[in-house]
This record gives C-alpha cells, structure tokens and sequence, in this order.
C-alpha cells in the first residue's frame, strides 16, 4: 500500500482508560483519568503512566507514592468523564453519587462503581520536562465477585465490556478475532 506521512502531534493511541485514585493530605480521595497508560513486567506485573501538568492526583502520588487505576467499563464511563472533567485543587469531586473502599494492600481509595482494580505503589518516578512519569508495581487486583470462575489465562474481554479511549473519543469493544498463535487458520 501507499502511505503518507503525518506530523507526530497527530499521534493516534487507542487504549483502555483507568480512574486513578489517590488520597488527598486531609484522608479523603479523589479521582481523575489518566489514558496515557501502560503496563511492564519486571519480577511483577507493573504500571507506568504520564501526568502531565499540575493537578491534585500528581501532587497526590508524588507525596504518597500510591494510587488505585479502575478500569473504566461502559456502566461507568459517565463516572470517569465527572472525574476527568474536573479539577480537584477547585474542592471534592462529590457533584454526583459513587462510592468507594480503602485498597486492600495498599492504602488507597479504590471506586466501587468499577469491576477491576489495581492496587499500586509507585517504584520510581522520572520527571520529564513538565510531565512525570511513574512506574508502579501492581501489588493487589481486585476484581468483582461475579467474576470469580472466569478462566484467568483466557479472559473474555466482551464480559468486562472496558471502554477504549480513541481520543478524543469513547468506544466500545466488539467481538473477538481469534487467539494468539492461529495465524496459519488464517492466512
Ligand atoms: C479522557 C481523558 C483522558 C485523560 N488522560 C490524561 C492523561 O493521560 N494524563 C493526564 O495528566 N491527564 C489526563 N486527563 C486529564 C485529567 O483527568 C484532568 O486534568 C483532571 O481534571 C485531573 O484531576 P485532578 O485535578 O483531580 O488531579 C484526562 C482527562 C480525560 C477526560
């Protein structure tokens, strides 16, 4: 095929989204999204992210070292967009109803609305010119009891039904392809 080229700026990163969690100085939470996400592997499952800018969540993990990341699923993409949407310096996000539990393992609020959570303490953190980069090791998930007898090594993404971020747009997941290693089926 032929292919043009488009300036970097245009960079076009679909990925799923999280509600990070952090806890404020006086003990109470906030949430806000972070899309510019990732996960590594390094003895453990780990997850860096970029915050760019400066915004209570950052000021919030530079000083605790911790946060939650919810998955954003279709049921409480309207939830996440609140919490995106709003700054947390301006006061408590509490202009519309939801709830939430203290982390297991880690001491970090963690949303109930959300079916999949990650528990995290950060390991490193690397400022960049502006933005900070953290790399956190996941040392907890917590997942919804439905999902209890669902196959760990074979999830079926379509039950979780996670949102894709397509900035500056919101997607849904539709059907699955195939597995990994069935290319000869294929081609
Ligand atoms: C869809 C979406 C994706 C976002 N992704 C990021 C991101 O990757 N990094 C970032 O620093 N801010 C991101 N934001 C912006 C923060 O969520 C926003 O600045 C929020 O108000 C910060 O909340 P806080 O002030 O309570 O920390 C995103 C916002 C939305 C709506």
């Amino acid at each position: 095929m032929d292919k043009i080229s488009i300036p970097p700026e245009w960079v076009f990163s679909p990925q799923p989204m999280y509600i990070i969690g952090t806890k404020n100085e006086d003990g109470t939470p906030n949430f806000c999204i972070i899309t510019w996400l990732g996960f590594s592997f390094d003895g453990g499952p780990h997850l860096m992210m970029t915050v760019g800018g400066t915004k209570l969540t950052k000021t919030n993990i530079l000083r605790e070292k911790k946060f939650s990341a919810n998955m954003i699923t279709e049921d409480n993409l309207w939830l996440a967009d609140y919490f995106g949407n709003t700054n947390g310096e301006e006061g408590e996000k509490n202009a519309v109803p939801y709830s939430y539990k203290q982390g297991k393992l880690v001491d970090v609020p963690v949303l109930n609305e959300c079916h999949w959570a990650y528990e995290c303490e950060v390991t490193r953190v690397i400022e960049l010119s502006g933005a900070h980069l953290f790399l956190a090791a996941i040392r907890n998930i917590q997942i919804d009891k439905k999902y209890a007898d669902m196959n760990m090594k074979k999830i079926d993404l379509s039950s979780i039904q996670p949102v894709i971020y397509a900035p500056y747009n919101y997607f849904s997941i539709k059907e699955k392809l195939g597995e990994m290693g069935e290319w000869k089926r294929h081609l």
